[in-house]
């Protein structure tokens, strides 16, 4: 609290629409980050001195040892529905509430996922890139052929809300037939209603001339597709990632493009972001962007809108809307 007022002090750690900060002005003292400077951790917890709250993005890091230094910090609000820049053991030890933002990303989110593969599999960029460099000089019967989306198999690996705006798109829109794996099991009546077949992960590299990637980032899931993945997906296959660049081994997936094992990819995130490996920037056969699945001006707004009203209903009357860790933080202490 600032000793000079009685209203809650707040930091915004990246810049955010200036509607969003005049909404949280009205409620808190915040500091505000226009300048949209990358703080690094300690700079982030000095900054962090004397605030209960702070908007975050997936760029910032809240784990124990920033913790350690903010003890008045009450809640971290993700402007991301992935958090895996939260260490949430360490927030709940330290009674700090995360929030994220899920739900109102999931169709923006699965657009681009559906843009990439179609971008991939029917070889867009690579074209674009070809014609711009004056390489077209004639119509040929295999120039730039690519692999169907139409009817083909879709497999999605991580089948939450985007897995499944993604098996809506494919099933109903292309006629895909749909397969998918996942930590658990959807109930038969979802399966049933998205026309989605679950199935092991293997058997999904095995089976899907298209595979994308909609799972939550954990360490455990770390490299999921490495050499070993990419080797038994088939030779015409695409590979889409929309989740976070982590889950890729990207040094095996550059090779297995280059030596064509897989036919293209389409990525969005990186593991390095928003550095992007040397060995992939090289392949012709990848589509990439830089992490803007849920980059439409109508859904970030309303992204900032659900981190703002999470810090304004946490902190004005302990209630967030998309609380992360609220059953930890009730726990009784031991
Ligand atoms: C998310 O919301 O997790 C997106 O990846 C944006 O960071």
């Amino acid at each position: 609290m600032n000793p000079s007022s009685a209203r809650p002090a707040i930091l915004l750690a990246r810049a955010i629409f200036p509607e969003v900060v005049d909404k949280l002005a009205a409620h808190f003292d915040v500091q505000a980050n226009q300048a949209d400077e990358l703080w690094p951790p300690d700079e982030l917890a000095r900054r962090l001195q004397g605030k209960q709250g702070v908007f975050t993005t997936g760029s910032e890091r809240i784990d124990a040892a920033l913790l350690r230094g903010c003890p008045g910090l009450k809640i971290c609000a993700n402007m991301a529905v992935g958090y895996n820049n939260f260490d949430l053991p360490a927030m709940s030890a330290a009674g700090v509430l995360g929030t994220n933002t899920p739900g109102v990303l999931t169709e923006t989110t699965a657009d681009l996922g559906f843009a990439l593969l179609l971008a991939a599999a029917r070889r867009v960029t690579e074209g674009e890139h070809f014609l711009r460099a004056g390489h077209w000089d004639r119509w040929a019967c295999d120039l730039l052929a690519g692999q169907d989306v139409h009817g083909s198999t879709l497999g999605i690996i991580g089948m939450g809300r985007i897995g499944q705006a993604i098996a809506r798109r494919g099933a109903l829109g292309f006629g895909m037939k749909v397969i998918y794996h996942n930590r658990s099991r959807l109930p038969e009546a979802d399966e049933a209603a998205l026309g989605a077949r679950y199935v092991r992960k293997a058997e999904l590299l095995r089976s899907a001339d298209h595979v994308l990637l909609a799972l939550p980032y954990t360490p455990e899931a770390r490299h999921g597709i490495g050499a070993a993945e990419l080797a038994l997906m088939k030779p015409g296959a695409t590979l889409v990632n929309i989740a976070r660049g982590g889950l890729i081994d990207e040094a095996a997936l550059a090779q297995a493009l280059r030596e064509g094992r897989i036919a293209a990819a389409g990525l969005d995130v990186f593991e390095g972001e928003p550095q992007v490996h040397p060995g992939l920037l090289a392949c012709a056969n990848v589509v990439l962007t830089p992490h803007i699945g849920s980059a439409t001006l109508r859904t970030r707004k309303a992204m900032a809108h659900l981190a703002a009203d999470n810090l304004i209903g946490y902190l004005t009357e302990s209630r967030a809307l998309t609380p992360l860790n609220l059953e930890a933080l009730n726990q009784p202490t031991p």
